[in-house]
């Protein structure tokens, strides 16, 4: 069963949702993340953990993988989310967190990946799958996709366009390799 984290619009969450993978549950930092709304639509729990509401972000985020993990959650899937996970999380699901970032890192990491291509005046970006560690965008490489920034226009859509897919495809991937173990 899969997780999945968010803090924004959620488009990444509705592509593992239209891909009919098994989401069973979805989680944010933040009330008024849209992707929640798309969550409850499709009738897959939500919650929300706000630092807010935790001593700290070990506290919230040992919290988050107790609720995600009694939701029988295998696989953690970051789709726009926005914060840092911290080691009592990462423990929880070793090698079981993944992250897409628009950038073929380790070129642009953060949260403006897609800008900062564009400022840097380069030929090629693209899209990369990765696992997810205590850094910010450093985890282990499992799928990239390169795209020419020409035209810069519409890059910004052809890497969503590019993410939705690349996630489903490797997310879809590593259930068939949790079933098979
Ligand atoms: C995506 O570009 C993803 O790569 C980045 O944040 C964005 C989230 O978009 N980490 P959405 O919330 O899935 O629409």
């Amino acid at each position: 069963m899969i997780g999945v984290l968010v803090s924004g619009q959620g488009s990444n969450l509705q592509a593992l949702l239209d891909a009919g993978l098994p989401v069973t549950a979805v989680a944010s930092n933040r009330q008024d993340a849209y992707a929640l709304v798309r969550a409850r639509e499709a009738g897959v729990p939500t919650a929300t953990f706000s630092l807010d509401c935790h001593a700290d972000r070990e506290e919230r985020d040992l919290v988050m993988a107790t609720w995600l993990e009694e939701h029988e959650v295998e696989l953690v899937v970051l789709a726009g989310y926005m914060h840092l996970l911290t080691k009592p999380f990462l423990d929880r699901f070793p090698k079981r967190i993944v992250n897409v970032h628009p950038s073929l890192l380790p070129a642009f990491p953060g949260m403006h990946a897609i800008k900062d291509a564009l400022e840097a005046n380069v030929e090629k970006t693209g899209v990369t799958i990765h696992l997810v560690d205590e850094g910010l965008d450093t985890g282990r490489v499992l799928r990239q996709e390169v795209l020419p920034v020409d035209p810069p226009a519409t890059l910004e859509e052809r890497i969503h366009v590019v993410e939705h897919r690349l996630l489903a495809t490797v997310v879809r991937e590593m259930m068939a390799e949790c079933r098979a173990r």
